[in-house]
């Protein structure tokens, strides 16, 4: 169906789609099959489905829950070959790709119609998005923009059954029937596979200014977000993260610290227009009380190098030793409780453990990175995602639900409200073969 040089067999060229970033989760496939049309994705399906072989849908392989990687026999399909730009229209703001096209190739091609696509994160050169579809990706802009599923206009899919759907006709205002394309944005390919998008694209902000500020505690950084964000329009990213991610960073990369005095917070703040942004987000900064430090850039390079501080801890941490990543969000009310008594529970109940918390502020989506507890010990991760819960937050926020969190699932979703889901996946997959134990756990297989 899709050619036998696309069908990989050979444990050493299905290594690379076998394990995640992190390094923790991952495992055998039956083979890695790479479509390169969406005729050949819907038929690798269709025949998947007849014969009850499970599928794990892949983009880049940046998933960092475990839902990306097989558990153990499935097929890897990639969908990394489906990698058409089409022409980005101006007029409507959108542009229709393929699901294999990187974020970052995604954003050069934005540019250079004068453009721009609204997200960005770390992982730009191997995300795909196919898989920001399916996770319903976020990164350091949805502040300003939204998430994945805010820029997506439309999707071509292949469904559990192998049948294609196709809404890319780009209206903005269409609501003839359910809302199909938002179902699939987060399903984590457990629905259906995404092979084309039409995507929202913005006015190029030519202008931009970066701000790093230190703090003596979370506090001090909740209240400058909420100075800078009352008094200019131009925010586009508040991320936040701590003095032992800077620590750790620094060693890592074997860079100065950005300023002499110690912190305990740090908040990375982005304006970005079409005019000059500097001297407003500058003007609000210099009001901000309880700044220990600072540093300011306004040029590529050097905006890049304060971004590095914060961008680089995910590759950090994986240097350091294998994380147990939760990605969870809290309300911006109960940030400050939530990061003391994070810090509590772990003192008490994994002294060992070391903690490396960063992520984005604006959502109060924590990244909590926590090392030196075994692989498969998920203890230490039940108590902090039920800390999460007691404060009204969520247990996925941005990289999915994926493996690593089904179980927990509950703690966030009301028994009628994970009913409904099984039932949407019964109806869209009906032989259980999309990505199975993602977000739901196991299910019943059919008869
Ligand atoms: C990030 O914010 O850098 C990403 O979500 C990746 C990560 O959490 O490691
Ligand atoms: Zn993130």
């Amino acid at each position: 169906m899709v050619g036998k040089e696309h069908v990989l067999t050979d444990p050493q060229l299905r290594a690379g789609y076998e394990r995640d970033w992190t390094g923790r989760f991952g495992s055998d496939a039956l083979a890695v099959v790479r479509p390169g049309t969406v005729e050949q994705v819907a038929a690798v399906v269709a025949l998947c489905a007849r014969e009850g072989v499970a599928i794990v849908p892949q983009g880049g392989n940046t998933g960092l829950v475990g839902g990306s990687v097989p558990r153990g026999g499935e097929v890897v399909l990639s969908l990394r070959r489906l990698r058409e730009l089409g022409p980005v229209d101006a007029t409507a703001g959108q542009v229709e790709v393929g699901a294999g096209v990187t974020l970052h190739e995604l954003q050069e091609h934005a540019r250079a119609a004068g453009m721009e696509f609204g997200m960005d994160m770390a992982s730009r050169g191997s995300a795909t998005v196919g898989g920001m579809i399916a996770t319903n990706a976020g990164g350091s802009q949805v502040m300003r923009y939204g998430s994945m599923c805010d820029q997506v206009l439309g999707v071509e899919a292949v469904l559990g059954s192998g049948q294609v759907i196709q809404r890319l006709s780009g209206l903005p205002k269409d609501n003839a029937g359910y809302d199909l394309v938002g179902l699939l944005a987060g399903s984590e390919g457990t629905l259906g596979v995404v092979t084309r998008a039409r995507l929202r694209v913005v006015p190029r902000p030519r202008y931009r200014a970066v701000a790093l500020l230190g703090f003596a505690s979370v506090e001090g950084a909740l209240e400058a977000l909420a100075a800078t964000r009352a008094a200019i329009s131009s925010l586009l990213s508040a991320d936040v993260f701590f003095r032992e991610g800077m620590e750790l960073v620094c060693a890592h990369l074997g860079s100065e610290r950005p300023f002499t005095a110690a912190a305990q917070a740090y908040l990375l703040l982005e304006a970005a227009s079409t005019h000059d942004v500097a001297p407003d987000l500058f003007h609000v900064l210099d009001r901000v009380p309880g700044v220990l430090g600072s540093a300011a850039a306004t040029e590529p390079r050097d905006r890049q190098r304060l971004w590095a501080y914060r961008e680089r801890h995910t590759e950090a941490i994986n240097a350091a030793g294998i994380p147990h990543k939760l990605d969870i969000a809290v309300p911006p009310g109960a940030v400050a409780a939530f990061e003391r008594e994070l810090r509590a529970l772990l003192a008490a109940e994994a002294p060992e453990a070391r903690l490396f918390l960063f992520g984005h502020l604006a959502e109060g989506n924590f990244h909590v990175n926590i090392i030196g507890l075994p692989p498969e010990d998920e203890r230490v991760d039940g108590l902090v995602l039920e800390l999460v819960a007691r404060h009204g937050g969520t247990i996925s926020s941005e990289h999915g639900v994926g493996i690593a969190k089904a179980r927990w699932l509950p703690l966030v979703r009301s028994e009628a409200d994970i009913a409904a889901m099984a039932a949407v996946k019964r109806a869209l997959d009906p032989a259980l073969v999309l990505n199975p134990g993602v977000i739901l756990g196991p299910l019943d297989r059919p008869a």
